[in-house]
């Protein structure tokens, strides 16, 4: 996977004074599944709607297989939308949906009636060819906006946040099948979401955006173990974020002060002392124990919840300072902590980040 399809460079966009999307920078190789991911309001569907070609840029560039596209209208660029809210026609059945497209660019009927039944069969809604959408549940709706789109035999399918609308289950499912159907056709995807479990799941990287800038891209498991900023770490999975001091540096770790004990980490890119910082620790590389550990630092605090849930137990420890940690352990390694218990808390300093406040 080298070869790039879209490339966006320094792209800029204001609506007037609000400048949405920020000098930003982005490769998506061929056959790629990438994601964007953020916040409502972070500027994604704008970036996709400029790929498109709905909007323009205000400044930098966007080349589609290595063409600047500035000059294409949205029907000359290489590119098939699926938005959130369908936008079937509801007085045409599926079939005929499916096969508008290439019905206005004057497609032979019976190359119309193929594709549209490969598209059909590739989405698992042959059985519905003849149902109008009203018909049907938005799942099934959802499937034939994707047949809609890949029926174009398109290079690169944009979809802004095509799951939205189903309930908990049926996106979970729909999660897997566009996955599946991405890498059997070998399109790529660019894919926009503001949930990151659905990004982490089915991405081969995720670009996270905020507020207009592209915070970092990386392998879903970079972005979750390696966060580079404080707002990833926040925004991806459950973390908890601990304010501290930098105290010394040498050249293999960095010692941070954290709620009055000192840490050693390995993973602080560019820290200098007396920097103020935040670490980041996942809830799983949190440890908890009754005694005071030995030769390691640990920070003692209240056990104020404590609840099983489902294969792990979630803790809730309140610090002095009323920092509330949360530290996620196998059910098998529960130890009879009770709530009210004093306990104290290390973590795996391999596992945990340093971040620039
Ligand atoms: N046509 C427009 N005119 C003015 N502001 C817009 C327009 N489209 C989007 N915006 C603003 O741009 C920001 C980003 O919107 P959008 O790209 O839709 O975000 P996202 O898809 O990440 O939720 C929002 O503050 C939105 O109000
Ligand atoms: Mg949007």
């Amino acid at each position: 996977m080298s070869e790039i399809t879209i490339q966006l460079e320094g792209v800029n966009k204001f609506y007037g004074e609000n400048h949405i999307v920020k000098d930003l920078h982005l490769d998506v190789f061929k056959g790629e599944f990438l994601t964007l991911l953020g916040p409502s309001g972070c500027g994604k569907t704008t970036t996709l709607r400029m790929i498109a070609g709905f909007e323009q840029p205000s400044s930098g560039k966007i080349l589609l297989a290595g063409e600047d596209v500035a000059a294409l209208p949205p029907n000359k660029r290489d590119v098939n939308t699926v938005f959130q809210n369908y936008a079937l026609f509801p007085h045409m059945t599926v079939r005929e949906n499916i096969g508008y497209g290439l019905r206005m660019k004057k497609t032979p009927r019976d190359e119309i009636a193929r594709r549209v039944q490969d598209a059909l069969r590739m989405v698992q809604m042959e059985a519905y060819a003849d149902r109008k959408p009203r018909q049907m549940s938005g799942g099934q709706q959802q499937r034939v906006a994707v047949a809609r789109a890949i029926v174009n035999n398109p290079t690169v399918l944009l979809l802004d946040e095509p799951l939205g609308a189903l309930d908990l289950k049926l996106r979970k499912q729909m999660q897997f099948e566009l996955k599946h159907l991405q890498q059997k056709l070998g399109i790529t995807f660019l894919y926009v979401t503001h949930d990151q479990e659905e990004a982490l799941t089915m991405s081969d990287r995720v670009a996270v955006i905020h507020n207009g800038r592209l915070e970092q891209i990386d392998t879903p498991a970079a972005i979750y173990n390696r966060p580079k900023t404080r707002f990833v770490a926040d925004f991806i999975g459950e973390t908890n974020l601990f304010k501290g001091k930098v105290v010394g540096t040498s050249a293999h770790e960095v010692s941070v002060a954290i709620e009055g004990a000192i840490f050693r980490f390995a993973h602080a890119e560019g820290q200098h002392s007396g920097a103020e910082v935040y670490v980041s620790v996942r809830p799983e590389a949190m440890s908890m124990t009754r005694e005071r550990p030995e030769g390691e630092a640990g920070l003692v605090g209240r056990v104020t919840e404590h609840v099983f849930v489902g294969s792990v137990y979630k803790t809730i420890v309140t610090l002095p300072t009323g920092l509330e940690v949360v530290v996620v352990q196998p059910a098998a390694s529960d130890g009879l902590i009770q709530q009210g218990e004093e306990v104290y808390l290390t973590w795996d300093s391999a596992r945990s980040v340093v971040l620039a406040s």
